[in-house]
């Protein structure tokens, strides 16, 4: 597995597990918890020591539970998870809850990679979240910080008062909707790109074209979008509720596509 070694030098394995819809009824966002760590087990299995999880998703207690009850050790595997600011700012003492919840569901006294979510609509208070990260990271026991969804005019409050700079910007970068653009700002600011829902926006036309791509490789359309991403340092964290797509989303290292085939994907 290749790893990104972050701007405070802790490494981050290039691909991750999604798991928004593991361990719920019919794979479904808002579903019920099951009870049983199926995907988490199989992601396992298949050699996944990254997992993106998140407050929002509502199933920490599932990628919890199957990391714990596996034969890894914790120093193996790196959990990220997320602030729910879907709804802004609530006050210290709301930030500390939520962060001691995570840390109880998660069966963990530590953080590989704790992220503000979503951006609001006030720099003040998002610089004062960021204190509170900083904080728990001082204590070591958030081994990185960073953010989803910021756009510059976010970040840069951020860059300019935080003592601890990002190390991650997670966001929506796939076929129809690269980001380029932020992916360069990011870059440009040593803070890492990690794409959420890598495998999306993928229509007919666009899957022949990368089939066409990996047909060449013997493999998938779906394993040359994430190729393409790695290769330019972007981590992916593709989410699978089948166990050969979980496989074959790892399956990624052993080939390389030339410059007319990224040229190809990046015009799609
Ligand atoms: N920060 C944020 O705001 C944010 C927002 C959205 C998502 N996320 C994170 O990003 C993760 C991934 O995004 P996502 O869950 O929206 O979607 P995704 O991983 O881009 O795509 C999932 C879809 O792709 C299929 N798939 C997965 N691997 C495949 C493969 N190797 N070959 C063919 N098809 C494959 C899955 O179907 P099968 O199950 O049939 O394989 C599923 O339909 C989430 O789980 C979550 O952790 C973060």
């Amino acid at each position: 597995m290749k790893l990104v070694k972050l701007n405070n030098e802790l490494e981050i394995p290039v691909v991750g597990s999604g798991t928004n819809t593991y361990g719920k009824e019919d794979n479904a966002f808002k579903g019920e918890l099951r009870g049983d760590t199926q995907e988490i087990d199989w992601a396992i299995e298949n050699g996944y020591r990254h997992f993106d999880s998140a407050q929002v998703y509502a199933n920490e207690e599932v990628v919890g539970k199957g990391l714990n009850q596996s034969d890894l050790k914790r120093e193996d595997y790196f959990i990220t998870t997320k602030l729910n600011t879907n709804k802004g700012f609530a006050g210290h003492d709301w930030i500390t809850a939520e962060i001691e919840k995570s840390l109880e569901k998660l069966q963990t006294d530590y953080i590989d990679l704790f992220l503000i979510h979503f951006p609001w609509d006030n720099s003040d208070e998002i610089v004062e979240v960021w204190r509170v990260l900083e904080e728990y990271y001082n204590r070591g026991v958030f081994k990185s910080i960073g953010v989803s969804n910021f756009e510059e005019k976010h970040l840069d409050p951020i860059l300019q008062n935080g003592t601890v700079k990002p190390d991650v910007n997670q966001i929506e970068s796939h076929v129809g909707k690269w980001n380029d653009a932020l992916i360069d700002y990011n870059k440009s600011n040593d803070i890492a790109t990690v794409a959420w829902s890598p495998l999306a926006g993928i229509d007919e036309d666009a899957k022949q074209v990368l089939q066409e791509i990996g047909d060449r490789y013997g493999k998938t359309y779906a394993q040359v979008v994430l190729r393409y991403q790695i290769e330019r340092d972007v981590i992916v964290i593709p989410k699978s509720h089948n166990k050969e797509h979980q496989a074959q989303s790892l399956d990624i290292f052993d080939f390389e596509l030339t410059a007319d085939d990224r040229q190809r994907i990046a015009d799609l």
